[in-house]
């Protein structure tokens, strides 16, 4: 989704704007531009495509200044052509604005001003921004009133930043919904989208909350809440870890997280798992009695985070034995579900941000019932605006595809399953202790899964020329398969299908034939023999197999062409495992087709919009 940067300091504000943008480049991008005070006026620099367009355009036309404000633009409104990046200006180029989100009314405000003589130059509803405050006189007159008022007309979601010629000591902001972090330094002022856009020197930072406003100067940031009430910001401090922003040796930052994976499991055992093996939630700001009184829980998230969501559904009606639901959360804000009772809404969201689970978990607190989030940006809106967050410690995700993120999702869903059972009184701490000893298998088991990287990759490159794959698991395995598929049309933009593998037979079956390889997820679990029979199923009609299987099971490579084995473990605990050789597959499938997995086409880190 789009990124916004802001500056305002004794640095030059180009060479910071683009140090942020490339920051911000993991959210996904179209287009890019800035808007800087050169010598008193606005100039304005953007291009389509990556930000190294924009660069070359900057050496080609420089521009000189200290304030100034950046964009990268996902497209919404309007196809992502050079006039419709960001910064927008009205005609006189007096007011130029960033944004970040959506206009909802913006067509009619745009009729007004038409009707006024303004004439509009893009088709994005971001324009609207300046010019209506052209329209009300911004730059002449006082700031308070005149933004209060503007600001009060827009409906949406949005953040944005405003740069007004003349008012060069400061940058202008207001948040509605979308992501803004306003970053102080000694003499200068940051506005981004998120922290990994700033520079080290700053060391203090505030989330700014939905309908505030104000604006940044070098010595700091004027707030007010929506009714336009001065408020102090409580400023926090700044974790720069800028290890999660390099590659550190890998190709691109998917492999690099992939191989996170064991370290990104040991540190949430590191966390969560106490002397004793006693599980421990304790940041919860949720009761106790509450949690152990559970009779109903319904999980909310969309992609992959809904996929981790449907195990942890079988993880608690399992150990927890509470009854489970799971809502893409994109139609559950909008269907109005009964919710009542002693229910609990669970989102899981890695970025935070995702404006359907931020919708949900408003519907949900509409309903009074208290909503648990499990987010890996533990200072993102998602968790602010829940009962209770529980950080899922995966280390900031860079990739576009998640990958470590949906493992750091399930192995906490899974804990957090096994802390509720023993409220319940359903597990003792012995049976809990039996279970976490094959947890802290874990680490050691995806290395040796990593370790035979090169084999999947072997696999990959021969399947590289197939446009369409069939991905079949059971039980726990069939969101592996729909996460198997999901990965693999992310980034390779080849189409793949997962379905439960007693559905095959329904309908899909139709499809095998040696052009659509069958990707079965088999490991020994209490469905290992009907997965078995869908193999026979596909080898029957000549079709393609490539398994993952448990070691030392000889009967699922003999039906196979290819096939991976996994280490033996409990049936619940291979989720968290045969999705890693998914992953490796669907990014050296990648590869193989020249596709750049980080930044895959059309999508964005964090969905920000509907
Ligand atoms: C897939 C992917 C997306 C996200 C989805 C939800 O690789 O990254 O499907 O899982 O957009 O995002 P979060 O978890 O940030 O709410």
């Amino acid at each position: 989704m789009c990124g916004i940067v802001g500056y305002i300091g004794p640095k030059l504000a180009d060479a910071v704007l683009l140090f942020g943008l490339y920051r911000l480049e993991y959210r996904g991008y179209d287009s890019a531009g800035i808007a800087v005070i050169d010598d008193g006026e606005i100039e304005i620099r953007k291009d389509t495509g990556k930000i190294r367009n924009l660069e070359r355009l900057l050496k080609e036309h420089p521009v000189e200044g200290n304030v100034g404000i950046g964009h990268t633009r996902w497209a919404t409104h309007g196809a992502p052509t050079s006039v419709n990046a960001h910064p927008h200006a009205d005609a006189s180029k007096s007011i130029a604005v960033v944004h970040n989100g959506i206009i909802e009314n913006y067509d009619q405000i745009r009729k007004d001003l038409q009707s006024k003589n303004f004439l509009f130059v893009s088709d994005t509803d971001t324009e609207v921004i300046p010019q209506l405050l052209k329209s009300n006189n911004f730059s002449k007159d006082e700031e308070y009133d005149i933004f209060k008022t503007t600001i009060s007309k827009l409906e949406g979601r949005f953040a944005f930043l405003i740069l007004v010629e003349d008012k060069p000591d400061r940058v202008f902001f207001c948040r509605n919904g979308s992501p803004l972090v306003y970053g102080r330094s000694e003499n200068e002022g940051f506005l981004v989208s998120d922290s990994s856009a700033f520079i080290a020197s700053v060391k203090e930072q505030y989330f700014v909350k939905d309908g505030e406003w104000g604006w940044i100067t070098r010595e700091g940031i004027v707030l007010f809440d929506k009714d336009g009430n001065r408020k102090e910001p409580e400023l926090i401090e700044v974790d720069h870890d800028l290890t999660q922003y390099e590659k550190n040796g890998y190709e691109h930052f998917m492999l690099k997280e992939i191989f996170e994976q064991p370290t990104v499991v040991r540190n949430i055992l590191d966390k969560r798992i106490g002397a004793n093996n006693l599980i421990n939630f304790s940041e919860l700001t949720m009761s106790k009695d509450f949690q152990a009184k559970l009779f109903r829980i319904v999980f909310t998230s969309a992609g992959t985070s809904l996929h981790a969501a449907m195990i942890g559904k079988l993880y608690i009606e399992k150990f927890a034995k509470i009854m489970t639901e799971v809502e893409f959360s994109s139609e559950f804000r909008y269907r109005n579900p009964i919710l009542e009772g002693d229910t609990l809404v669970i989102a899981i969201s890695q970025s935070g941000e995702t404006a359907d689970t931020l919708a949900s978990i408003h519907s949900a607190k509409a309903k009074f019932l208290k909503v648990l989030s499990f987010v890996n940006q533990i200072n993102s809106s998602i968790s602010r605006e829940s009962t209770a967050a529980a950080n899922l410690f995966a280390g900031t995700e860079i990739g576009v595809a998640s990958t470590k993120a949906y493992v750091a999702e399930l192995v906490s869903l899974l804990l957090y399953s096994l802390h509720l059972a023993k409220l319940k009184w359903i597990l003792t701490d012995e049976e809990i202790s039996v279970i976490l000893e094959e947890v802290k298998k874990l680490p050691k088991q995806i290395e040796q899964i990593l370790e035979k990287a090169d084999s999947i990759k072997e696999i990959a490159y021969t399947m590289r020329d197939k446009r369409d794959f069939i991905f079949l698991g059971r039980s726990y395995e069939h969101p592996t398969a729909l996460e198997g598929a999901l990965k693999l049309k992310e980034i390779s933009y080849a189409h793949a299908s997962g379905y439960a593998g007693g559905e095959f037979k329904h309908g899909p079956i139709a499809l095998v034939s040696k052009d659509v390889p069958v990707i079965c997820i088999t490991p020994k679990s209490e469905v290992y023999t009907k997965m078995v029979s869908n193999l026979e199923e596909v080898r029957a009609r000549n079709g393609i197999i490539f398994s993952i299987h448990t070691e030392g099971d000889e009967s699922v490579p003999a039906l196979s062409n290819y096939s991976f084995a996994i280490p033996d473990c409990s049936e619940y605990i291979t989720p968290i495992l045969s999705v890693i050789p998914l992953q490796l597959f669907a990014y050296y499938v990648a590869i193989a087709k020249g596709c750049e997995p980080d930044q895959p086409r059309n999508l964005a880190k964090s969905v920000t919009v509907e």
